[in-house]
């Protein structure tokens, strides 16, 4: 799960890397050109099947653990201590997953299926099919805008605890490094999703056009 969810992580990266162009607030000129150079790379149109690879086999991995871990202990503890012994978002990583699921259903739904599958309104001024316009026309809807902010906070606590947690299932444990990727974690785990969160945000609100 280390693995599969660093590899997602860095994801994460080059996605709010690349969709932050719409605060170019240029009429989605820029980000036009990084979704033009995405989808007619041959190295990132392979690396799209490893993505949705990595997805699925990351949520086998959880539903393995889990069940594994109900088979080391079919019992519960009789004082599970609550949060004096963890934090409940890592008790609840499950829930996060699966309403983290539920939103790539829809955002696959919004955004790949019409570039990928049926096709993009038109062009923009240089030319270059109109993710942007999608984008546009998405987050006029209220209840999106409510999803996608939502969503996010699943996110940023799906991350809070998988994070340090990839760090230590993979062993790089140091008494130095550690507290140091820690911070890194929880920067990150707050950074990424609101810079995702604000994107819905500012075009509902009309302050990106
Ligand atoms: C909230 C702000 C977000 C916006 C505005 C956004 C926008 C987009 C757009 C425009 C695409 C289509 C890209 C293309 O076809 O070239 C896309 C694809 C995708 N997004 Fe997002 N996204 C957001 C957040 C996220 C988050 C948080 C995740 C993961 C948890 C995510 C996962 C994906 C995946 C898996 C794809 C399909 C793979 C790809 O085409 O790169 N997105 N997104």
């Amino acid at each position: 799960m280390g693995l599969t969810g660093l590899f997602l992580i860095s994801f994460l990266v080059v996605h709010c890397f690349l969709n932050s162009f719409i605060f170019f607030n240029d009429g989605g000129l820029m980000f036009n050109i990084g979704a033009h150079f995405m989808a007619t790379n041959w190295l990132i149109r392979a690396m799209e099947i490893v993505l949705f690879a990595g997805l699925i086999l990351h949520m086998v991995q959880a539903l393995i653990l889990t069940m594994e871990n109900r088979k080391a202990r079919p019992v519960g503890y009789n004082v599970a201590g609550g949060s004096a012994n963890s934090s409940w978002y890592s008790r609840s990583m499950g829930l996060l997953g699966t309403l983290l699921l539920m939103f790539l259903i829809i955002h696959l739904a919004h955004f790949w299926v019409k570039s990928r599958i049926t096709g993009l309104p038109g062009e923009d001024a240089n030319g270059h099919e109109n993710l942007y316009a999608v984008m546009q026309t998405t987050f006029t809807q209220l209840w999106v805008v409510i999803v996608y902010v939502l969503a996010m906070v699943s996110l940023a606590y799906h991350l809070l605890h998988g994070f340090q947690s990839a760090f230590q299932t993979l062993g790089l444990n140091h008494k130095k490094y550690t507290p140091a990727i820690k911070a890194i974690g929880v920067g990150f785990s707050i950074i990424v999703p609101f810079i995702f969160a604000l994107m819905p945000i500012l075009m509902y609100a009309g302050i990106i056009k």
